[in-house]
């Protein structure tokens, strides 16, 4: 394990324990199958990003109450809810070294235990009886779908622009972690100067998180990550790295490309060549360079906050952000 993630494991140990407990505690379902599938895909490895996000900012933020924890699992049921819907529409085959939800089930169970998830965080946040924060995750809410469907309308197309990418990645991912540290704000009822910083570093980590998870898709190894590697380009899915590759790419490569963007049946040696231009042409490099601007500018908005162990550990968990493999 690397020297980061054990420091912020060392460091979140008791957040995670409350984090998992409130999780379970939570989920209220009533039937034993959607008490199944939930838990298939609730306590299967997930890092938990988004609760560890608004359970250190509200530390940041002074926050001396008890409602963050509870305020995480709502988030982490959101988080679980888009996982079984985008590997469903993504056709994904694995998930955190398993199948995914979808194939054991079936796509109609995958679509309404998602839907249940989704209501349950959504009943958590009513029960604030804080506006604010009901305002907020409805609209987060609308934001994730229609990023999703973003995405899927422009699948296929060689000619998404970076700006159009960006514009998805906010939507679909970058928004949920700007909403973890918006909350924290408002449950601690912070000063607006304070929410505006913690939701610049938030969406800046969101970006760079899904920046990063792109660029696995190209370089990890499926075992590792536990998904499977390529899946991008075979859903043709359009992603910085790739979008960068093109636009370097001469006449010949161009070509190749654009095929295989076009049509997924493409082989393991196909793939290893793109892999090969990619990295070559310095995609990569630029793909892993739009990351660590965004990551670094995200530290900086944590500056207005005194040194602290929460500001330690944000700071940590967003260079994690770029240093993981799972
Ligand atoms: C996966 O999120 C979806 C993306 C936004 C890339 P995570 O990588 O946070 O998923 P888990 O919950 O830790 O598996
Ligand atoms: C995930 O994007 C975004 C959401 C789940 C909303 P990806 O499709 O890249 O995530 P993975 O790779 O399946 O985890
Ligand atoms: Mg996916
Ligand atoms: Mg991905």
């Amino acid at each position: 394990m690397s020297g980061l993630r054990a420091r912020i494991l060392r460091a979140v140990e008791a957040d995670l324990q409350a984090i998992e407990a409130a999780l379970v505690a939570n989920l209220t379902p009533h039937l034993d199958l959607v008490r199944e599938v939930a838990g298939y895909i609730l306590f299967n490895g997930g890092k938990r990003m988004r609760p560890l996000l608004l359970v250190l900012s509200a530390r940041l933020c002074g926050y001396r109450g008890t409602y963050d924890v509870v305020f995480s699992s709502a988030l982490e049921y959101l988080h679980a809810a888009t996982l079984l819907h985008d590997d469903l529409v993504d056709g994904a085959a694995t998930r955190r070294r398993k199948p995914a939800a979808h194939r054991i089930w079936g796509n109609a169970i995958a679509v309404l235990v998602g839907d249940f998830l989704l209501a349950r965080a959504l009943s958590i946040t009513a029960a604030t009886g804080n506006p604010k924060i009901v305002a907020v995750l409805a609209r987060l809410t609308e934001e994730m779908s229609q990023g999703e469907v973003h995405q899927l309308q422009r699948k296929g197309d060689p000619a998404l622009t970076e700006e159009e990418y960006f514009e998805v990645i906010r939507r679909k991912t970058a928004v949920l972690f700007e909403t973890a540290c918006r909350v924290s704000a408002l449950l601690a009822e912070a000063p607006a100067a304070a929410e505006e910083a913690l939701c610049a570093y938030g969406l800046g980590l969101g970006y760079a998180f899904q920046i990063a998870d792109d660029l696995l898709d190209y370089t990890a190894d499926s075992a590792r990550i536990g998904k499977d590697v390529g899946s991008d380009l075979r859903e043709g899915k359009m992603t910085l790295p790739l979008i960068r590759g093109l636009a370097l790419a001469g006449g010949e490569d161009r070509a190749r490309m654009i095929a295989m963007i076009r049509e997924p049946g493409f082989t393991e040696a196909d793939f290893a060549w793109l892999r090969g231009r990619l990295e070559e042409s310095g995609a990569l490099a630029y793909a892993r360079r739009a990351a660590e601007t965004r990551i670094a500018a995200a530290k900086r908005h944590l500056a207005l906050f005194p040194d602290s162990p929460a500001r330690r550990t944000l700071e940590d968990l967003a260079d994690y952000a770029l240093e993981r493999t799972l």
